[in-house]
């Protein structure tokens, strides 16, 4: 028996102007999904036949990249993420199940998590139409801050780089890490709406706003320019020009039309006992993300004003064999 675990993301800075080349950052939180496998008489998943094409991240990483042959497997999930939220719930999974078979498959061969981030890669891809960013697999196979860019990000330690054959041609990121300050004293917290994140309407929407008027590609770079200083700030430990930075952040993805009712009712909530506050990840419904000193009183106000809250560090550790 294996069991693996991944952790989620919370995406601080960079979303949606990533897609047009500007640099994210992006945490690996305490929450994941964990995975465990035993070798069964027959395939099956969280109690029921195992059925593949209805799990195309699990399937793929079974049969296409490792080619297993081996005995059928009984294969349970823990999740402590909220799914369809931003959270990276389905780069976890695909993570954690590629760790997992991993260890089962070579038990005497140590875990690469760089390998690990490139099979959950192709897993999101796979599923996703040829159509998946490498930041929630990357950050949540190394863990702790992760940056995705165009271009290599000065100040930032480059891991490695990802390409892929989209629809639309091929794409390719550089994948960096980059030092966050040894502060105990200051948490983030998630704050899901409740409603699913729709990514891809999200930024197929950007893409017409921007499209039918072309000066918000000035909020697009205003975020680039934002998410440098916000880096900047993080790694010299002072959190709250970091707060300040998500606070701007948020403003630009306001005027490209990204939030919602929903994640301006949990930011006003919690505003007072944050340093800095936005929504994190497509928008639109998902998670708002609060940087605090005060994770307890913030996670009550969320659930006060309807939503569910998730107390993290900033980056964690990345995947790993339980
Ligand atoms: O909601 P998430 O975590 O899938 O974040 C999407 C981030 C975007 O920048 C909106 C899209 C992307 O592919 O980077």
């Amino acid at each position: 028996m294996v069991t693996a675990f991944a952790p989620g993301k919370c995406i601080l800075f960079g979303e949606h102007a990533v897609v047009y080349g500007q640099p994210a950052v992006a945490v690996s939180i305490d929450a994941g999904v964990e995975v465990t496998i035993r070798e069964s008489n027959s395939w099956i998943l969280e109690g029921m036949p195992f059925e593949p094409s209805r799990h195309p991240h699990i399937s793929h990483i079974i049969n296409d990249i490792f080619d297993y042959t081996g005995k059928p497997l009984k294969i349970d999930i823990k999740s402590g993420l909220f799914s369809a939220a931003g959270l990276g719930s389905s780069a976890a999974l695909s993570n954690s199940m590629g760790a997992a078979l991993h260890q089962l498959v070579n038990p005497d061969e140590p875990l690469d998590l760089i390998s690990l981030a490139r099979i959950g890669h192709s897993a999101e891809a796979n599923a996703q139409k040829g159509r998946a960013s490498p930041t929630d697999t990357a950050t949540s196979a190394l863990g702790g801050c992760v940056v995705v860019s165009g271009e290599r990000v000065k100040g930032t330690q480059h891991v490695f780089d990802a390409t892929l054959e989209t629809p639309e041609g091929s794409r390719s990121w550089s994948i960096c890490r980059a030092s966050l300050p040894q502060v105990d004293d200051t948490w983030i917290v998630l704050g899901f709406t409740g409603i699913g994140s729709p990514t891809g309407r999200m930024v197929a929407g950007v893409a017409e706003l921007i499209e039918r008027e072309p000066q918000k590609m000035d909020d697009i770079r205003a975020i680039g320019e934002i998410t440098s200083s916000g880096l900047d700030s993080l790694s010299e430990g002072d959190m709250e020009s970091v707060g300040f930075a998500m606070n701007s952040c948020h403003e630009k993805l306001r005027n490209i039309g990204v939030s919602c009712p929903e994640i301006e009712s949990l930011i006003s909530a919690v505003e007072n006992h944050s340093l800095g506050t936005k929504l994190t990840g497509a928008g639109g419904g998902g998670c708002m993300v609060s940087l605090t000193r005060h994770p307890r009183r913030v996670a009550e106000c969320i659930e006060i004003a309807g939503g569910k809250p998730l107390v993290s560090k900033l980056g964690s550790g990345g995947a790993r064999i339980l």
